[in-house]
């Protein structure tokens, strides 16, 4: 039984489309509110473009200035650029919603001794702000981040610093990822993957095949006991 979960953050723990969602409610926000699922969708799509773009160029930035970059992108391609959202967005993208089975999960994988993680693209400052604002750190035993190699997933020298953090093998490692080339990526490197495919999306054709696939991850303690 792996004992060590190891969670991606964006999409897997916090729910991406929340800012928008949330925004879109607001009085006032008639704009924003006929558009906001295109803009959410553009903007995540060209944050996770930058992201692998930047790896392999070999032109890091942190995943704030990229998710800011991304913002800009989509607020101009629907046509709300001035709306005066772009700095209220930023600020609800620091407080994101996690999805509304993530504390009892983690809480449940807490109480049968597993060691949990996020390993995530996320900037310090804004990680620890969704993470604070989620009320989950409590059950986190740590959060890596991966400004400490200068390159974004799925390259190998993230996924390697599980292994460095917690002196485990690949195959020891729980890892839980909504994103379908996430999951891949973990797949191939030797983790352990599950598949959280909460858009019931079809599997990526890439090399790794995440070797468990659930709607969300309420299942996931149930999952463990098999595994
Ligand atoms: C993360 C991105 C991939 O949290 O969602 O690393």
């Amino acid at each position: 039984m792996s004992r060590i979960c190891i969670f991606d953050a964006y999409g897997t723990l916090f729910d991406v489309g929340s800012a928008a969602r949330r925004a879109a409610a607001e009085p006032g926000r008639e704009a924003l509110a006929e558009r906001w699922q295109a803009l959410a969708e553009a903007w995540r799509q060209k944050q996770l473009q930058y992201t692998w773009l930047r790896a392999i160029t070999g032109e890091h930035a942190d995943f704030w200035q990229v998710t800011q970059d991304a913002l800009d992108w989509a607020l101009e391609a629907a046509g709300l650029e001035n709306e005066g959202l772009r700095p209220h967005l930023l600020d609800l993208y620091r407080e994101l919603d996690a999805f509304p089975e993530v504390p009892a999960t983690l809480g449940a994988l807490k109480d049968v001794g597993c060691t949990c993680a996020i390993l995530s693209n996320g900037a310090p400052g804004m990680l620890a702000d969704a993470v604070a604002s989620a009320g989950i750190g409590g059950w986190l035993d740590d959060v890596l981040l991966i400004e400490s190699v200068g390159v974004f997933k799925p390259d190998a020298r993230v996924y390697d610093m599980v292994g460095q953090r917690f002196d485990c093998r690949r195959e020891d490692v729980l890892f839980v990822s909504s994103n379908g080339w996430d999951a891949a990526g973990a797949a191939s490197y030797g983790f352990v993957t599950v598949w959280a495919n909460r858009r019931g999306e079809p599997v990526d054709r890439l090399p790794g095949r995440p070797q468990h696939v659930v709607p969300d991850l309420a299942r996931l303690p149930d999952l463990l006991e098999t595994v």
